[in-house]
């Protein structure tokens, strides 16, 4: 606990019950607040909160964090605890908020094409909504049966679908977000476009709950697409798999997604379904793609098409999911991974997540392959790969402690920075810092960069109250 901050008093539980009523407030009860100190981080990242406050309204947020201002008490900001990069963890204690109760969809509004949401609106129930009204709300991050929309938000979510619609910030029109004194600001909005001054609603998109708290999201809505269809291509090298997906992707195909797996992974992943993938046993590395187009006989031959570029680059088989229930279940796998990969070793380190230009990939998949191997580590290696976006995971080896396997990936996750950002890339394409990579964060922005940053924090958040220890970053101290 830093002294920068108070602890959380009786008087100050007393105030926040005043709040937000008795029954949103948790407190003295243990075994409810651990369910509140970690995210999907992994259980070597956790730290108690003193206190956890579930609100229901703006208005709610706005009187915590004038009672949090007043007492210089820290606050955490969660959604769902989806992350992976420790975000939602209150580092300092203080108190967590909430926002799982503000889970209302306010609005689907067909002439603007937006849908009007509370933070902590399911992902995949607001896509729900929206397709029940003819349109695709187009964020698909892999947790989307459990993330909410503030979560994506506070990470800028990327996921399955950015080749073709872009990452979290590209949907987003507008924010309501409550600043730490309790006052609201309401940014963007049922405009497509606007150059009236800096960009708020951009600045606090992806910073992780350091800068306001984002207590309502107004999303743009695409058409629904008329048809979708997915290829699994199984390759007998990882490397021509790897190679194959600049090809797929400069051929001008509808191309959606573009997922790769590698043995370990779909091992793994095919293992905790209980359901093997075609040709397991013989295949190095699967790409998964998905097209989309409106005319069936044109999507048919575009599959046609990115089949054959991928036989013709070292393919030894495809296999074209022929239902909904087919394609919903390689789509199941493929979302449920990092869940099966836990399962295999709760130690096991997801926050893997370096983002390269697609042209060095090739090289950045030799970098992943080669610090593991010089670690003795097992690296299972997924992804996004359109995107060049990857996500390493190692596992701990049998007979090393927690602490120093904590090390040990940080040193391995910290070699895959310095590789990416030689290449041109950066050290997370859609995780985001959270503690997890803070120090390697820290160790990759240069002071210059870091300065603005810290100015931008103390603008927004000058007592430092809004999840402490993160971004821009003091280190981690626990
Ligand atoms: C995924 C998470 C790890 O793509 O981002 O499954
Ligand atoms: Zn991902």
């Amino acid at each position: 606990m830093s002294e920068r901050f108070n602890r959380i008093t009786p008087e100050i539980l007393a105030e926040l019950r005043e709040a937000v009523g008795a029954g949103n407030v948790v407190a003295e009860d243990a075994d409810a607040l651990e369910s509140y100190a970690s995210d999907e981080a992994g259980i070597m990242y956790t730290s108690m909160p003193e206190a956890v406050v579930k609100v229901e309204s703006t208005e709610h947020v706005s009187a915590v964090m004038r009672i949090a201002t007043r007492h210089c008490v820290p606050v955490t900001p969660r959604g769902a605890g989806s992350g992976l990069a420790g975000a939602a963890v209150p580092l300092r204690g203080g108190i967590v908020l909430s926002m799982e109760r503000m889970n209302r969809i306010l609005e689907i509004d067909p002439v603007n094409r937006v849908a009007v949401v509370e933070p902590g609106v399911v992902t995949n129930d607001l896509c729900k909504a929206a397709a029940a009204r003819g349109f695709l709300y187009a964020g698909y991050p892999m947790s989307t049966e459990t993330s909410f929309i503030a979560g994506n938000v506070a990470t800028n979510a990327g996921g399955g679908r950015v080749i073709r619609y872009g990452s979290t910030r590209r949907h987003i029109l507008g924010l309501e977000v409550v600043l730490p004194s309790g006052s609201v600001l309401d940014l963007g909005g049922r405009i497509r476009k606007e150059t009236w001054g800096y960009s708020l609603m951009h600045l606090v998109i992806g910073s992780e709950g350091t800068l306001g708290v984002v207590t309502r999201v107004t999303v743009n809505l695409e058409p629904l697409p008329g048809r979708t269809i997915n290829l699994l291509a199984a390759f007998a090298e990882l490397d021509s798999a790897v190679a194959a997906v600049a090809k797929v992707v400069r051929a001008g195909l509808p191309v959606v997604s573009c997922e790769l797996l590698d043995r370990v992974s779909a091992d793994m992943a095919a293992s905790h379904a209980n359901a093997p993938l075609p040709c397991q046993d013989s295949t190095d590395a699967y790409l998964l793609v998905q097209l989309e187009g409106d005319s069936e006989e044109r999507l048919d031959d575009d599959c046609e098409r990115a089949g054959t570029l991928c036989l013709d680059n070292g393919a030894t088989e495809v296999f074209v999911a022929e239902s909904r229930t087919e394609s919903a279940a390689v789509w199941g796998l493929r979302q449920n991974i990092t869940e099966a990969m836990r399962a295999r070793d709760p130690y096991c380190s997801l926050s893997g997540d370096i983002v390269v230009p697609l042209s060095a990939v090739p090289e950045m998949v030799g970098e992943i392959r080669r610090a593991a191997s010089e670690r003795g580590i097992v690296v299972a290696i997924l992804g996004h790969v359109a995107d060049g976006n990857l996500h390493p995971t190692v596992f701990k080896p049998e007979g090393m402690t927690p602490e120093e396997w904590t090390d040990c990936a940080e040193a391995y996750y910290d070699d895959l920075t310095a590789a990416a950002l030689r290449l041109g890339g950066a050290g997370s394409g859609e995780h985001g810092v959270g503690y997890v990579k803070m120090p390697i964060f820290l160790r990759s922005k240069s002071p210059e960069e870091l300065e603005i940053m810290r100015g931008i924090k103390r603008a927004f958040d000058p007592m430092g109250i809004l999840n402490p220890g993160k971004m821009p970053g003091e280190g981690p101290v626990l």
